[in-house]
């Protein structure tokens, strides 16, 4: 939830945000229980939005657009918003605009002390997705590489949960590698001489499971004692991928700038391997500009929605009242999605 600001073309300002994370909640499942969290969004929705208007020193009345994610995503949740927006704007009399989920994501580093500039490459890696798009402007993606399988951060959540380390398992997998030996496994990196900008991580999960059951398979205490090594060495098998497809997609495109987004993108290893190999100066295509949102709004998040239909209608993204009816989209490619200006 999130109360954004915009005075004529200036950067959107951020006035106020809050976030309820669901994790201890599903931290029992070991995964996300869907029902359980749309349950959850009608909980949470008011006194988040009571919250914010509260921090931010205003009042509904002050709203001129209410946003809210339109998809991808979970329906349930996707629906709770939706209706919630919708509502709130035909309250007040005011526009509702529906935003993609990941337009939220790969404009969130314009937030950050250190801002993009249009045209560049984003490397979107999240629990759901892992994309290379070309983006020249806000509605202007180009799909230049997918996963055909596995997204980054479901490699990382089986991975870990394989390894027995809980929900969410990216975080707890990349704390745990720290301590490990990234070269003592040799991992599988599918389709990292492919040619092309697609990325395929299941492969991986299986090898990550045949190693956990042979360590187990000597003893408990071998897989204890080695479960920090694997963690390396699958932590560096997914970032190697990353880098290297993010680096062919910069070469492919010709571009100068890379933004990272999406939970992922809070990974210290990834960050540390793509600066250095961005900042090189011997590299084919020269130096890179890397972006990165502010830590805190790697994953989902209300303020990257606010910020990503203001900046829509900045781009003179036509306002609609809401209808009496609405719809999600659970499914929603990115590059299906333009500006759409009266
Ligand atoms: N430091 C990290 N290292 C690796 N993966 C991480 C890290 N932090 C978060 N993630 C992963 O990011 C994903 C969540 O991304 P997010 O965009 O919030 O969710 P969703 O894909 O549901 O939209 C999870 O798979 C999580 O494990
Ligand atoms: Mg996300």
């Amino acid at each position: 939830m999130a109360l954004v600001e915009t005075r004529d073309q200036a950067a959107p300002r951020l006035l106020a945000h809050a976030l309820h994370s669901q994790i201890a909640m599903h931290q029992a499942y070991g995964g996300v229980v869907p029902e359980l969290a749309s349950r959850d969004h009608i909980r949470r929705v008011l006194p988040l939005t009571a919250q914010v208007m509260r921090e931010a020193g205003h009042v509904l009345a002050d709203i001129d657009v209410v946003a809210y994610t339109r998809g991808p995503g979970l329906a349930g949740a996707l629906l709770v918003g939706a209706g919630v927006a919708c509502a709130l704007g035909a309250a007040l009399g005011k526009p509702v605009l529906g935003v993609h989920h990941l337009e939220g994501h790969l404009l969130s580093p314009f937030l950050s002390a250190d801002p993009p500039e249009f045209p560049f490459v984003a490397l979107l890696v999240s629990g759901g997705h892992t994309q290379l798009m070309r983006v020249d402007g806000v509605g202007q993606y180009q799909l230049l590489g997918e996963t055909i399988d596995d997204a980054a951060g479901e490699a990382f959540d089986k991975s870990a949960k394989l390894m027995g380390l809980g929900y969410p398992g990216g975080p707890a997998l990349a704390k745990l590698a720290e301590q490990g030996d990234p070269a003592a496994f040799k991992l599988p990196r599918p389709l990292l001489h492919s040619g092309d900008l697609d990325f395929s991580f299941a492969g991986l999960k299986t090898a990550v499971l045949t190693q956990s059951q042979r360590l187990r398979q000597v003893s408990d205490e071998e897989f204890e004692a080695r479960k920090a090594d694997l963690a390396a060495s699958t932590q560096a098998a997914i970032v190697d991928v990353l880098v290297k497809k993010s680096l062919a997609a910069l070469e492919t495109t010709g571009l100068k700038r890379l933004v990272v987004a999406g939970g992922v993108g809070a990974n210290k290893a990834l960050r540390a391997q793509l600066n250095a190999a961005c900042a090189n100066p011997r590299r084919r295509g020269g130096v890179v500009r890397v972006h990165y949102p502010e830590l805190h709004l790697c994953t989902d998040n209300g303020a990257m929605i606010a910020l990503a239909a203001a900046m829509r209608l900045q781009s003179g993204q036509q306002r609609a009242l809401p209808a009496a009816s609405f719809e999600v989209k659970p499914r929603w490619p990115l590059d299906a999605i333009t500006v759409a200006t009266a």
